[in-house]
């Protein structure tokens, strides 16, 4: 019996969401430990569709108990519609079943405006790099993070110390927006918003990483969610065009208050093609009607923005740096449904750069933009595989696709996934039990 991580190893909406719900039967404990309402994951039980941003996917399950670990930006405001949203659909939200650790960085409304005046200066000066962030107030509540000036959820606590630490952080951000030519902030204007949340998110805070220790010793099976995707890595990734947390394995223990040694199975979801959302390089994306095909097959539309997703050819050099930066054990494969009826598949193996050939995606801005995929084809299959429920039902070409991934990757399949619905999924290795 071990704990299992689930993260992203492309450039998120691999169906993390999907495959966190599956598992989180066999879980006790669902932890979120990075990333914060960027992340959109759809969950489809009985046909009736469940979006999440914030909270773990684990929560729409009765006697689950959901965690926000400190590695998060929580937005208030966000935290409290997506808490009414759920009660909306059946799902009750309460201190018996959330924890929301008391060290997680806030996102207040004022990082929200900062990241849409960046993106917005990007696109019409041409000043600065447009990232196609979410708009979220990601970046700049991660900024304040490590610039040590953030509110913390324990500070909604403590007016006082509130106070204090508001004035410290408007000196940083008036002193920012007068540069920016944007008008300055009132102190009351922050201390409002978050006086005017306090008591609905104060019930949920808890001394996580205490907790989870006395879980961890009591035996009880702890899930790890990862949001964004491996390549969204803010070291691993396409920098500049990533996130601005770790995304990767790793960052479970640190975003959480858990050693690395509880971590156990890592479980790598990985989309049967490949999809990126926002700006930045992506090597085997297709312009053509094979790529509208997947888009519209694969319903390729951002869950948080509504943005079109950019789609191309499964990128097995990058999901095999996936597999070393993240410490991938197995991984689920997703979509493998949108492939039927393709004629060909064609999987990316490595890359050609100024005339040389290489298995990895170099970290430099330039060679990222500048690589060319290299492709071994594959024949498709006519067959539906949608809702295949076991591997006696999938045609002998899917299972040579899935043959092909597994050994280009370096990882084995440990489950696959045939439509959105919850029960759609396939077991080949109980990663609780590996
Ligand atoms: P996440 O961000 O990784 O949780 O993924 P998203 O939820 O943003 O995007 C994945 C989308 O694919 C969702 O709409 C899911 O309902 C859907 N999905 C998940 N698994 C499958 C699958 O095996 N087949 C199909 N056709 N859709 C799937
Ligand atoms: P899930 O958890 C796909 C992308 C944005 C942008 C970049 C930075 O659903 O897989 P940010 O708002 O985080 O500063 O944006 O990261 N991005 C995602 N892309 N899935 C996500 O989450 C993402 N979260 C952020 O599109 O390119
Ligand atoms: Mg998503």
């Amino acid at each position: 019996m071990t704990n299992v991580v689930v993260i992203g190893s492309q450039w998120g909406d691999e169906g993390k969401g999907k495959i966190v719900d599956w598992l989180s039967e066999r879980a006790d404990i669902v932890v979120r430990f990075q990333g914060g309402h960027n992340a959109g994951h759809t969950l489809v039980i009985d046909g009736t569709s469940y979006k999440l941003s914030l909270l773990p996917s684990g929560v729409v399950r009765p006697g689950k108990m959901a965690v926000i670990g400190n590695g998060v930006v929580i937005d208030p405001h966000a935290l409290i519609a997506e808490i009414e949203k759920l009660a909306g659909q059946g799902v009750t939200i309460t201190p018996d079943n959330l924890r929301i650790a008391d060290n997680a960085t806030l996102i207040l409304s004022l990082h929200r405006e900062l990241d849409g005046i960046r993106e917005d200066a990007a696109v019409s000066s041409n000043s600065g790099i447009k990232i196609g962030t979410t708009r979220r107030g990601i970046g700049p509540a991660y900024e304040d993070k490590v610039g040590r000036r953030a509110i913390r959820v324990m500070d909604l606590a403590d007016p006082e110390t509130l106070s204090a630490k508001v004035d410290r952080l408007l000196a940083h951000h008036n002193a920012l927006r007068r540069g920016l030519g944007e008008s300055e902030i009132s102190h009351a204007k922050i201390m409002d918003e978050l006086t005017s949340v306090a008591d609905r998110v104060l019930p949920f805070r808890d001394t996580v990483w205490l907790m989870l220790d006395k879980e961890r010793r009591r035996g009880a099976r702890i899930l790890f969610e990862g949001a964004q995707g491996s390549l969204l890595d803010i070291d691993h990734g396409t920098y500049p065009f990533v996130t601005s947390s770790n995304t990767v394995a790793g960052q479970a223990a640190a975003g959480s208050g858990m050693g690395p040694g509880s971590l156990g199975y890592v479980l790598g979801i990985t989309k049967a093609y490949t999809t990126r959302v926002g700006e930045g390089p992506f090597p085997t994306e297709l312009h053509d009607g094979i790529g509208q095909f997947l888009g519209e097959r694969g319903h390729e539309f951002g869950t948080v923005t509504g943005r079109k997703r950019r789609c191309g050819w499964f990128d097995a050099a990058l999901v095999r740096q996936s597999v070393a930066t993240n410490g991938i054990t197995g991984i689920a494969l997703t979509k493998l449904d949108v492939l039927d009826g393709l004629d060909e598949l064609k999987i990316c193996v490595g890359y050609r750069l100024d005339g040389q050939e290489i298995d990895h995606l170099p970290a430099s801005q330039g060679q990222q933009a500048r690589v060319e995929p290299i492709y071994v084809t594959l024949e498709g299959w006519k067959e539906s595989t949608v809702g295949a429920r076991k591997w006696a039902d999938l045609p002998a070409q899917a299972i040579k696709y899935v043959r092909q991934v597994e050994e280009l990757i370096g990882a084995p399949v440990a489950l696959l996934s045939t439509s959105p619905e919850r029960d759609d999924t396939i077991l080949v290795t109980d990663p609780f039990e590996d």
